[in-house]
This record gives C-alpha cells, sequence and structure tokens, in this order.
C-alpha cells in the first residue's frame, strides 16, 4: 500500500493527514546534538553512517510520516566550486559571485563523483526506512543563488539585486547554471532513492512579481519539470511569498508548501487563480506555536487542519522547527495531529 505522504503528495484522501516538519533532524533533539558534540556539521553532513543516523531519529521518537535526507542547501555550491565554511553565526561562502568573472569559478559538476556521501545516505536509508518515505531535498535556484551572490545569509539582499539589475545576463546565466547543476544533483537522488523531492526557496519572498517572471520562474518552472519526468513528486516551498501565488502556480509542482503568512484556504484559492493543474499542500503552523502552551497550540492545529480540507494536505510547520523547540510540544503536536 502506498504510503499517506505519497498519497497526499498526488491529490488523494488519506484517513488522516500525514505529518513531519520541515527541519526534523536537528537541535532541538537532545540525540541530535550528542552525534553534533563529535563531529563539525559538514562532516555530519558527509558521513553517511552519522547523516543517517540523524535522519532516523525524529522518525524513531514521533513515528513521522516521512523522513527527509539530512543534508544542506549549501552542498551543491561547494561542488560546483565555492568553498563554504559554517560558523556559529550561520553559513559563509568567502569567494562570493558577483559578475561575469566570477562566474568562471563555477561549473556542473558529476554529482555521483563529487557528492558520493548523499546517495550512499540514501541507499543505507532506504534500506532501514521500511514503508516510511524518504524526502530528498535541494535549494532552489533562486535562494541557492543568494548564497552564492551574498557569500551568506541575506538580510536585504542588496548584492543580488544589484547583480539582477546591473547585470541581468550574469544573474540570468548564474541561475540557468544552478539550475542545470541541482537537475542532475536531484536526478540522482531520485535515481538512488528519493521517493519525492523538495525544493526550499527559503529567500524567494524578496522578489517583486517582475522580478520573478524575468528571473526565478523560468529556471523553476525547468527544474520541477525535469524531476517530475521521474514519476517522483516535487514539493515546491516559496517562503514569505503567498503575494504572488497566483504566479508561483506555474512552477507546476505537485505539492506548496505555504508558510504561516496565511491561511491554507485562501492560498489554495490564489494558487488556483494561477495554474488549471491539480495540487496539493502542505503546511502550515506557526513554528513559534512549539514555544508556547499546549492549548494555544492545539487551537492553531485545529485550525490548519480544517483549513488543509482533509484532502491534499500534508501537515508541516510554515517553516523549519526552531532549536529551541521542547520535545514535550513536538509530542502535543503529534497528538494533536492524530487525532488523541
Ligand atoms: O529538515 C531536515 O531535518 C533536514 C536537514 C536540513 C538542514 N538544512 C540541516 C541543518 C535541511 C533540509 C536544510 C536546508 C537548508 N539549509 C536551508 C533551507 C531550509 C530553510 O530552513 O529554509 C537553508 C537556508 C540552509 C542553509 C543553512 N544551513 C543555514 C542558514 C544554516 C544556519 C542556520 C541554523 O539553523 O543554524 C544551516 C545549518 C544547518 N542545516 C543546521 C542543520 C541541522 C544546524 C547546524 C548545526 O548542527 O550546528
Amino acid at each position: 500500500m502506498e504510503s499517506i505522504f505519497l498519497a497526499a503528495c498526488r491529490g488523494q484522501s488519506t484517513p488522516r493527514p500525514p505529518l513531519w516538519l520541515m527541519r526534523q533532524a536537528g537541535r532541538y533533539l537532545p540525540e541530535y546534538r550528542d552525534v553534533r558534540k563529535q563531529v563539525t556539521f559538514l562532516e555530519l553532513c558527509k558521513t553517511p553512517a552519522l547523516a543517517v543516523e540523524v535522519t532516523l531519529q525524529p522518525i524513531r521518537r514521533f513515528g513521522f510520516d516521512a523522513a527527509i535526507l539530512f543534508s544542506d542547501l549549501l552542498i551543491p555550491l561547494e561542488a560546483m566550486g565555492l568553498p563554504v565554511v559554517f560558523t556559529e553565526a550561520g553559513p559563509s561562502l568567502p569567494d562570493p559571485v558577483r559578475s561575469a568573472e566570477d562566474l568562471k569559478r563555477m561549473a556542473i559538476f558529476d554529482p555521483w563523483e563529487r557528492t558520493p556521501f548523499v546517495y550512499e545516505t540514501i541507499r543505507v536509508l532506504k534500506d532501514k526506512l521500511g514503508n516510511t518515505p524518504l524526502i530528498g531535498f535541494a535549494g532552489a535556484p533562486f535562494t541557492t543563488a543568494t548564497y552564492a551572490i551574498e557569500g551568506k545569509t541575506g538580510k536585504h539582499f542588496v548584492e543580488t539585486k544589484k547583480l539582477f539589475h546591473r547585470d541581468p545576463e550574469t544573474a540570468h546565466r548564474l541561475l540557468g547554471l544552478i539550475e542545470a547543476a541541482t537537475r542532475a544533483y536531484l536526478l540522482a537522488q531520485v535515481a538512488a532513492g528519493a521517493q519525492a523531492i523538495q525544493l526550499f526557496d527559503s529567500w524567494v519572498g524578496v522578489v517583486s512579481p517582475e522580478e520573478w517572471d524575468e528571473f526565478v520562474c523560468g529556471p523553476t518552472q525547468a527544474l520541477i519539470a525535469a524531476i517530475k519526468a521521474t514519476g517522483v513528486p516535487v514539493i515546491y516551498f516559496p517562503n514569505g511569498a503567498t503575494t504572488i501565488l497566483d504566479r508561483i502556480a506555474r512552477v507546476g509542482a505537485d505539492v506548496y508548501s505555504i508558510d504561516w503568512r496565511l491561511p491554507l484556504g485562501e492560498a489554495r484559492k490564489r494558487l488556483a487563480s494561477g495554474t488549471s493543474a491539480p495540487f496539493a499542500i502542505q503546511g502550515n503552523l506557526d513554528p513559534a506555536l512549539l514555544l508556547g502552551p499546549e492549548d494555544g497550540l492545539r487551537k492553531q492545529v485545529a485550525k490548519v487542519l480544517d483549513e488543509g480540507g482533509g484532502k491534499g494536505h500534508i501537515f508541516n510547520l510554515g517553516h523549519g522547527i526552531y532549536p529551541e523547540s521542547p520535545i514535550a510540544s513536538v509530542e502535543a503536536l503529534v497528538r494533536a495531529v492524530r487525532g488523541n
């Protein structure tokens, strides 16, 4: 029997909405912090035995309906030729790309050769997960490009916007190159056994409708079409961009993951106004509710379930879980979504 997660990705009704959480493997888990004490974050990503272990931790503890590959959005950028370092303050790329000349330092890569640890992790996970489906992922072209251009997590994305408006040709070439590299990287994840793919567009909320049309829509759409051609469902997460959901629906994803800034019913309407294709939705509990008392959490879970409509809805947070989230809150969330 197909899992309730994959059924919901296809828009089918399920006995209850499937549940997983963005960033479900991470620092809110004491068992994750124990593993992290022994290695750096990048070592953790690149050591299959450890990446497998931390991917499985939230499945063991909470029985979530899908596992997500433990890795990072910046792994393909490193493989394309940009060194990446992780500090206490977050990721940093010391040699960012801000001109046509800089772009020469980046290239498409052979994923099996440059990122073999990703595929080994997937292969072992498939063996251990049993009936729980495995989600592979990458950054969407725009969000990945912001890291290449800004050299860190952007605040106002000034360098990105500068490149877009002062040198649009280089911006188009950079996005095209990232799309091509990400495509090969993700097709290999599917070949290795990933059963769904999520594209994180964590910072796309900063683009205007015109920038979306000119720079972002094309490569995102091309990447999604290439993955969908394998038969695996694609989840697209346009964080912070609910104001342009009509345009976003043109990318042709199977599932749209919605942040907490708009009720799911309204999000469905806005998406439907931009496409005649069927789609499912994922989301969208405000992750901050896990920091408050259980009654507030239960009330909002009930609202999200109601807005989700019971068909083609995957329950998730509106963005990643905060490291400060108490385990007891996650347990309460799981009970509330499962109706016990
Ligand atoms: O969801 C999961 O459980 C799978 C693991 C996962 C991580 N990063 C692990 C991680 C996933 C899917 C990502 C994707 C990712 N990485 C995104 C998109 C998702 C989102 O939240 O929008 C982004 C923007 C990145 C880049 C990145 N990696 C940043 C900005 C940071 C620093 C911020 C932070 O949370 O510390 C990371 C580090 C990172 N990625 C950690 C984890 C568990 C923390 C590292 C540690 O253990 O110290």
